[in-house]
């Protein structure tokens, strides 16, 4: 992964001063990983690799014969879904309607949706026809989201309808001892852990993300050693050769300069979820009225996620023309595996004729270079991040540069990086209404 920043704006001098300002926070974190274990708030970076973890994972696919499942599915939402649907819906996921036949297929519940019920009931009529064709994941750290409570009961009951115990087929990921936990033992349904350091948007690399990956037959060990690479030059290399240093330095000055909109404008369409999973993390790491002093800041980047080249047809016209208050991150993988011959006769491409004899992999790298020249003529900042590839291992890669980077950028602000204390306000009012 290549992380380049000649158009970001920001010179080498001010990002080498900044770079010194977090020198004592890169220590703190080079001790977290020595140290080893979930003591601290960035403990999540030992999650790659923590033996016992795989081994628990492992061990739990075997016991539930997981492997050879046709749907799986993930009941969660937030930190407890995000990642894991970054990582199926760029390897797997979106070509899903290409491809009826691929199993085993993730179906995921996050928000709660009566006429999505309505259809997976129908599903659960037509579809399965033993419980060896699914297995269900609720996942939930806190073990009381009012969304994932819901649909498990709903799901839950569902194929309990159909199956007797179903239960067996449910697995709950939790913190030990929360009130799931707890059910879970009640009813005799397994359950995995999670670290009580352990956030949820920071949580893809414990039991949250690997089992569902896993059982639907990636190479959990690649996404890990990516991970465990990427966090090895993260946090033991300096400036220039630490993307997560670099980029947050960025992210960071470009905000100050009233870039307040940080555009992740990906170039690979199976990489939409990747980065919805990020604006979660960038949303609620950064997005705080207080810093850590308790004074009134109001900070934040908002995070978008735009896709190229569709989204150049729709918001475009905002970016190129509009106002100068984001900062673009083009998200493009060097060998995307996209590149699938000429393309043939001319029947409609005749109409174009500048596109005669080109490739997909061609025409997609002059609509997205056209695209980087429209960007400096216009002087809008970017920096680009470049995959060697989209796999298991790039995404983990991606993933932990990506969560390394929000904790110097958390620094950066000064702000607690690891909480969210304005989403409990929603939560809190919707349990008011909802006992009333
Ligand atoms: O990152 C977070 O902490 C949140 O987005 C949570 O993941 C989300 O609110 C779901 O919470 P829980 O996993 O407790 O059900």
């Amino acid at each position: 992964m290549k992380l380049l920043y000649q158009y970001s704006r920001i010179s080498e001098k001010d990002i080498n001063t900044l770079a010194q300002s977090l020198i004592p926070y890169n220590n703190h974190l080079k001790q977290v990983e020595k140290n080893g274990g979930y003591e601290h708030d960035e403990s999540s970076i030992n999650l790659p690799s923590d033996e016992a973890l795989l081994d628990n994972v492992r061990k739990m696919i075997e016991k539930k014969s997981v492997e050879k499942i046709k749907y799986f599915i993930v009941i969660g939402i937030g930190g407890s879904n995000l990642g894991t649907k970054a990582i199926y819906d760029a390897l797997l996921g979106y070509f899903d309607i290409l491809e009826p036949e691929r199993f085993s297929k993730i179906i995921f519940f996050d928000t709660t949706h009566a006429l999505f019920a309505k259809h997976f009931t129908q599903f659960v009529d037509a579809q399965l026809n033993s419980k060896e064709d699914f297995f269900v994941s609720v996942i939930s750290k806190s073990g009381g989201t009012v969304e994932t409570m819901v649909n498990a009961e709903f799901i839950f009951n569902t194929l309990q309808q159909k199956f007797s115990d179903a239960k067996d087929r449910f697995i709950l990921i939790t913190d030990e001892n929360s009130k799931l936990w707890k059910q879970g033992e009640k009813l005799g349904i397994d359950a995995l852990s999670i670290p009580e350091k352990i956030g949820g948007r920071f949580s893809v690399f414990s039991t949250v993300g690997l089992f569902p990956i896993a059982a639907c037959g990636l190479d959990i060990e690649k996404l890990r050693q990516g991970a465990v690479d990427m966090r090895n030059k993260c946090i033991g290399k300096e400036i220039p050769e630490n993307p997560a240093l670099v980029s947050a330095i960025l992210l960071f000055l470009n905000n100050k300069a009233e870039y307040t909109t940080d555009d992740n404008f990906i170039f690979e369409p199976e990489l939409e979820s990747v980065g919805k999973w990020y604006r979660q993390l960038m949303g609620e790491s950064i997005g705080k009225e207080k810093d850590v002093e308790d004074n009134v800041v109001r900070a934040g980047i908002t995070p978008t996620v735009s896709i190229g080249s569709t989204d150049l047809h729709s918001v475009g016209q905002l970016y190129l023309g509009g106002p100068h208050d984001k900062f673009t991150t083009f998200i493009w993988a060097e060998n995307a595996n996209n590149n699938s011959g000429t393309l043939g006769s001319g029947t409609f491409t005749e109409l174009v004729p500048e596109v005669k004899g080109e490739t997909f992999l061609d025409i997609k790298g002059a609509i997205f270079d056209g695209t980087k020249i429209a960007y400096q003529k216009q002087e809008i900042p970017f920096m680009e991040v470049v995959l060697d590839d989209i796999s298991e291992y790039s995404l983990g890669q991606f993933l932990q540069f990506k969560m390394i980077e929000m904790m110097y950028l958390g620094k950066l602000f000064n702000v607690n990086t690891f909480d969210q204390p304005h989403v409990e306000l929603y939560k809190t009012e919707t349990r008011h209404i909802l006992s009333s």
